[in-house]
């Protein structure tokens, strides 16, 4: 296992309910750091160019809608696995199918409105890591 940084957001739904408090902690808890974070308002252009490979999908739309919809808070966590961990801690995309404890098993509001993202990969993760902050905001 290596030291692994993901990009991280806490989605709409959630800092609308005033969540991003109760996640963090799931994250901390998971022995993920948060080594970089910001809370920002996407326009639905900008959720479309980080949600590209979603492009062709049927919930492309209402996907880039919902993102721009109210601030969110991106992130980035570092730890052993971060990638894979992460996504342990988050639950599958479905909260019907994400396991107890699991972050969107608890918050998420539907599989569209489902509280976080997380990257699926190294290479995604760098991507999508570049995609909201600079190295200079990357202080470990
Ligand atoms: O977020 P995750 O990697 O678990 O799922 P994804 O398959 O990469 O989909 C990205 C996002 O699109 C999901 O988190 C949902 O917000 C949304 N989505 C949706 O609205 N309806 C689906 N059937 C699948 C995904
Ligand atoms: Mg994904």
């Amino acid at each position: 296992m290596a030291t692994e940084r993901t990009l991280s957001i806490i989605k709409p739904d959630a800092t609308r309910r005033n969540l991003t408090g109760k996640i963090n902690a799931k994250f901390e808890d998971a022995g993920l750091r948060i080594i970089a974070q910001k809370r920002i308002q996407l326009t639905k252009a900008q959720a479309g160019e980080f949600y590209a490979v979603h492009k062709e999908r049927p919930f492309y739309d209402e996907l880039c809608e919902f993102m721009a919809s109210a601030p969110v808070v991106v992130q980035v966590l570092e730890g052993e696995n971060a990638i894979a961990k992460n996504r342990e801690v988050m639950g599958a995309t479905n909260p019907a199918d994400a396991a107890p404890g699991t972050i969107r098993a608890e918050f998420a509001e539907s599989v569209g409105e489902n509280s976080v993202h997380g990257s699926d990969a190294p290479d995604t993760a760098a991507e999508e890591i570049a995609f909201y902050f600079s190295g200079l905001e990357l202080v470990g």
